[in-house]
């Protein structure tokens, strides 16, 4: 449908009680707050996807007093494609609410062709946030990131890079993702140096996903910068989707996604046990392995993807309860290890 057809669109009003319920919290020893749960445009937000899914969901965000949406030069598909409808919906939607959101975006994975268009130099970081800005049609972005470590540029360079993009104007905070915990100080030191106001790390980690486990999480919390954890739900294997087989239109059923068939199934009897313990303590899968990571130490927000508002507001409800008892975590960590 085109963007422009009003007919089965009303006025977006945001929802009088979206601050009521949220939880937020501080990007480390920053003054940036955001909340318990942020929004990922990896997928469902592209060309390929129905755009008025994607407004309702951002929307339905919105509503829940979700403040960050997290994008990527690349994300789609095709590459750019969900920044372009994020702008698109900004425009119609959210343009009384620029100030209410935290906007964030990155460079560092393979984006244009060429030796300027992936990884880390000056040269792509600064020419890839002015087309993203151009994309989102929007002036700064909140927080800019480098996707991941370059082997072959120095840090100094890509840390510059983002010093200059703040300088300039086009980003009021900086992060990182997929760095380990050496090149994270390195960076921090840097960043430190030219006084830029470097406010998170973005890690994947889940109960399935437990590397930043072993020395990452606590240099986050020496070094006092936030920690976001992407793919929370293991791409939606962390949920109740896939118990009973693979579902048309999931994630695991598309061919441009990360994930398969054969991930889920070499994972099945852990989804099953850890469906049992979420259903012992009246939750979804997906609101326990969301609950599990907020109760980790040092964790800013659980950064989640969603195909419809309907999961969305079920993963929300995961704040109804993070009390987890010894034994909980006990029977948690047997199924997973
Ligand atoms: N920094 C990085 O390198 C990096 C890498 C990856 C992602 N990210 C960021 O992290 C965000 C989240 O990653 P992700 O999308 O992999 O996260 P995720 O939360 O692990 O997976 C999201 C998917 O799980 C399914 N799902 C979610 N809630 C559900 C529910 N309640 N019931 C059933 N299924 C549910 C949906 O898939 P279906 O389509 O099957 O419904 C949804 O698209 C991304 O959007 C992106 O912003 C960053």
């Amino acid at each position: 449908m085109d963007i422009k057809d009003k007919t089965k669109y009303t006025e977006y009003q945001g929802s009088p009680n979206r601050y009521d319920t949220m939880k937020y919290n501080r990007c480390g020893n920053s003054g940036l707050q955001i909340p318990a749960i942020s929004l990922g445009f990896w997928h469902n937000f592209g060309f390929v996807d129905s755009l008025l899914n994607a407004r309702n969901i951002m929307r339905a965000a919105f509503d829940l007093g979700i403040t960050h949406f997290d994008l990527a030069n690349n994300y789609g598909p095709p590459y750019g494609s969900a920044e372009e409808n994020f702008g698109l919906i900004l425009k119609k939607d959210f343009k009384n609410y620029r100030d209410e959101m935290c906007i964030a975006s990155k460079a560092g994975y393979d984006m244009w062709p060429g030796p300027y268009g992936n990884w880390g130099s000056r040269k792509y970081l600064i020419s890839s946030i002015d087309q993203s800005l151009k994309r989102m049609g929007l002036d700064y972005v909140d927080i800019f990131y480098h996707h991941r470590p370059d082997p072959n540029t120095p840090l100094e360079e890509t840390m510059l890079a983002l010093s200059d993009i703040v300088r300039q104007g086009k980003a009021l905070y900086v992060g990182i993702s997929n760095y380990n915990a050496a090149n994270t100080e390195r960076a921090a030191k840097i960043l430190d140096e030219l006084k830029v106001p470097f406010v998170l790390h973005q890690v994947k980690y889940s109960l399935f996903e437990r590397t930043v486990e072993n020395g990452l999480l606590d240099t986050l919390e020496n070094i006092g910068v936030g920690c976001i954890t992407f793919s929370p739900l293991a791409q939606g294997m962390l949920t109740n989707k896939y118990l009973n087989g693979i579902p048309k239109d999931s994630r695991a059923s598309k061919n441009f996604t990360y994930l398969d068939e054969n991930q889920v199934n070499n994972n099945m009897k852990k989804i099953q046990g850890l469906a049992a313990i979420a259903d012992n303590r009246g939750q979804k899968l997906s609101q326990m392995a969301i609950a599990w990571l907020l109760v980790q130490k040092n964790i800013t927000s659980v950064l989640v993807g969603a195909s419809s508002a309907d999961q969305l507001k079920e993963n929300v409800n995961a704040l109804d309860n993070l009390q987890f008892s010894e034994e909980e975590l006990q029977l948690i960590n047997n199924i997973v290890s």
